[in-house]
């Protein structure tokens, strides 16, 4: 299956993202885990990378189409992918869907992940991530570590995102309102959207997305 995850930064794409993944046994490719990476080894994508999305900006088109395009063509992705925070506006949704019809393929459907903003709000205060894997994600209250400020999953040092303060969080969101959220209607178009609650625990909206997908896979 090839899917696309859509929604407000700290809907919980990361997190739904990690289950859905491997309960459909295809890679989950996040952009902003690739530049997060690209950060911590301080290449020249990274450093670039850094400079927008700490004003909360979109990192410009044509280095995360790139990137994209170069990670969608790993050996571990020939049978599907679940596209996390990619594509994020209207020419990136484009460019995807060129890729993809070079390639004589389509995608399966999108999942559109709906949360009110004063939950967001929440849910990002209380992020904390892994040093040496920013997929590694917690939560203070909602998904607190075994012990504070350690990795569950391998011991990694928990810290703050430097684009989770209040006034990035604040431009994130209206990035997202003014560029990201038109590809919902560039998709509806294409009859791919599926729009499910991102409210309730964590296996509570992994349950409704694959029951969404698979109506949409039956459907197909
Ligand atoms: P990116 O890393 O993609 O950030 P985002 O889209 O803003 O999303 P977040 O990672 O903030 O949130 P999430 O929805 O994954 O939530 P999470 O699962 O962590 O992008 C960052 C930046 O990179 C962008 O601003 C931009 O600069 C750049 N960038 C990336 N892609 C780009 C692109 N394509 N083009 C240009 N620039 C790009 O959950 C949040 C918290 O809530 C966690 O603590 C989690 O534990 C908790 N949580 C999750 N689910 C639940 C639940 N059900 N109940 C309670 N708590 C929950």
């Amino acid at each position: 299956m090839r899917i696309v995850l859509v929604g407000p930064p700290g809907a919980g794409k990361g997190t739904q993202a990690a289950f859905l993944a491997q309960n459909l046994s295809i890679p989950h490719i996040s952009t902003g885990d690739l530049f997060r990476a690209n950060i911590s080894k301080q290449t020249e994508l990274g450093k670039l990378a850094k400079s927008y999305m700490d004003k909360g900006e979109l990192v410009p088109d044509e280095v995360t189409i790139a990137m994209a395009k170069d990670r969608m063509e790993q050996p571990d992705a020939v049978n599907g992918f679940l596209l996390d925070g990619f594509p994020r506006n209207v020419s990136q949704a484009e460019a995807l869907d060129e890729m993809l019809q070079h390639e004589d393929m389509k995608l399966d459907g999108v999942l559109d992940l709906e949360v009110p903003e004063t939950e967001v709000v929440k849910r990002i205060a209380g992020r904390r991530i892994c040093r040496n894997d920013s997929a590694h994600v917690f939560h203070v209250s909602y998904k607190a570590p075994k012990q504070e400020g350690v990795c569950d999953v391998c011991g990694g040092e928990l810290y703050q995102r430097d684009d989770d303060s209040e006034e990035t969080v604040r431009k994130r969101l209206e990035v997202y309102h003014t560029q990201t959220e038109p590809i919902i209607d560039y998709y509806k178009a294409q009859g791919l959207v599926v729009t499910i609650s991102a409210l309730g625990k964590v296996e509570e909206v992994t349950g409704r997305a694959m029951e969404a997908l698979k109506r949409e896979d039956d459907a197909a």
